[in-house]
């Protein structure tokens, strides 16, 4: 079962293999140019460094994440300073050198609304099916109506033993409603040899917008 108690032991036990070191390829290819300042929600965002990314073009960025071992290795890694206050049970830790806020704690708890933009790598693909549509649901609850979001999808063959899940087209759409493109669509296992060494035959990577 993937309860939170399941994510927190992979941190302890670092088994972050969705980790990347680097910026990701798709995030700088598609994310488009917002106003300087707009508000950026980045669900279940564990230390990805694409958070940095953002808040480097100018984008006021809120990162939120459960595991405190994520939130102190990123804050750590990338050696910043900030200032930490309780906002009930979560914490929000903001960061001095950058526009940048991780908030620790559960997603479900985080009720800010009026995000102007949302990024979603490996977070809604994190989710089991008995919490996704909550998931997605609460996201969109998050945004102002006129938001752009960018999310990325995972479809793969074999037993869909996540996470990462694989998800169909159809059920992007049915989770986000039919606001939602697919903008671009990558098989890794043409480009990445890695994946064929995991066994796929199939591993497609598909980039999803909405904008107003
Ligand atoms: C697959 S990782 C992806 C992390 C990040 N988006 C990235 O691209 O590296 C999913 C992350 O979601 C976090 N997470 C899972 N459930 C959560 C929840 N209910 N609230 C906040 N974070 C959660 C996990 O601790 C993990 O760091």
């Amino acid at each position: 079962m993937i309860t939170n108690d399941f994510w927190l032991d992979r941190w302890k036990d670092g088994r972050i293999g969705f980790h990347q070191e680097g910026i990701d390829p798709k995030l700088i290819e598609f994310w488009p140019t917002l106003p300087k300042n707009s508000r950026v929600l980045v669900p279940l965002c564990g230390k990805s460094n694409d958070m940095i990314w953002l808040a480097e073009q100018g984008y006021q960025v809120t990162g939120i994440e459960l595991s405190p071992l994520a939130v102190v290795q990123f804050l750590g890694d990338n050696e910043l300073s900030y200032e930490t206050y309780h906002e009930g049970e979560l914490k929000v830790h903001t960061v001095k050198e950058l526009p940048l806020r991780i908030v620790e704690g559960d997603y479900f708890t985080f009720q800010e609304k009026n995000f102007d933009a949302c990024y979603d790598r490996a977070a809604m693909v994190a989710m089991p099916d008995s919490k996704r549509q909550s998931y997605v649901t609460h996201t969109l609850d998050r945004l102002s109506s006129s938001a752009f979001a960018l999310v990325i999808s995972l479809k793969y063959d074999g037993e869909n033993s996540g996470p990462p899940f694989s998800l169909e087209d159809s059920s992007v759409i049915s989770l986000w409603g039919n606001q939602i493109q697919k903008i671009a669509s990558e098989n890794l296992v043409q480009t990445n040899p890695q994946y064929k060494e995991r066994g796929y035959t199939f591993f497609e990577e598909s980039v999803w917008h909405i904008q107003a």
